[in-house]
């Protein structure tokens, strides 16, 4: 994880991992850039994740990470944006295979559908596992 440079944003049904997943992020030195939202007010989530999106792509970040409530419009949203590969992760399993075989640079957590400690892992794992190339490069370039 040394010298990793992560975004993060959130919409207000994802604030709160979201800072959670800041202090994770201090902790451990990672530095990370916060698109916000910055309060718990209502927002739009795709406006977040384009910006994610665009810092990942851009190569001003390495990998990106997004929370709403429930992980799926962020995704979507995310996943509209060439270049990307998106997951949306609920178990720690799928957080490490995302970044295994699929190389996996957006990470999406809902925070009304996992608990806070579990999101911690899966962010912790995902930031954690490298890309096993191979076959799997193979397969990520037919996407792209
Ligand atoms: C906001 O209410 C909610 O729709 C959003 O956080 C997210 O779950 C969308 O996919």
């Amino acid at each position: 994880m040394d010298h990793l440079k992560v975004a993060i944003g959130s919409d207000h049904g994802g604030f709160r991992y979201k800072e959670s997943i800041i202090d994770y992020l201090k902790m451990r030195d990672i530095e990370y850039t916060d698109v916000g939202t910055y309060t718990p007010e209502s927002c739009d989530y795709p406006e977040i994740a384009r910006k994610v999106a665009a810092l990942v792509t851009s190569g001003k970040v390495d990998r990106g990470i997004l929370v709403c409530g429930t992980g799926i419009g962020m995704s979507i949203a995310a996943n509209k944006v060439h270049g990307i590969r998106a997951a949306l992760c609920s178990d720690t399993y799928s957080a490490r295979v995302s970044r295994a075989h699929n190389n996996a640079n957006i990470l999406c957590i809902g925070e009304r559908v996992i608990g806070e400690h579990l999101a911690l892992d899966i962010t912790d794992i995902w930031l954690k596992t490298g890309f096993e190339g191979g076959r799997h490069k193979r397969r990520v370039d037919i996407i792209e």
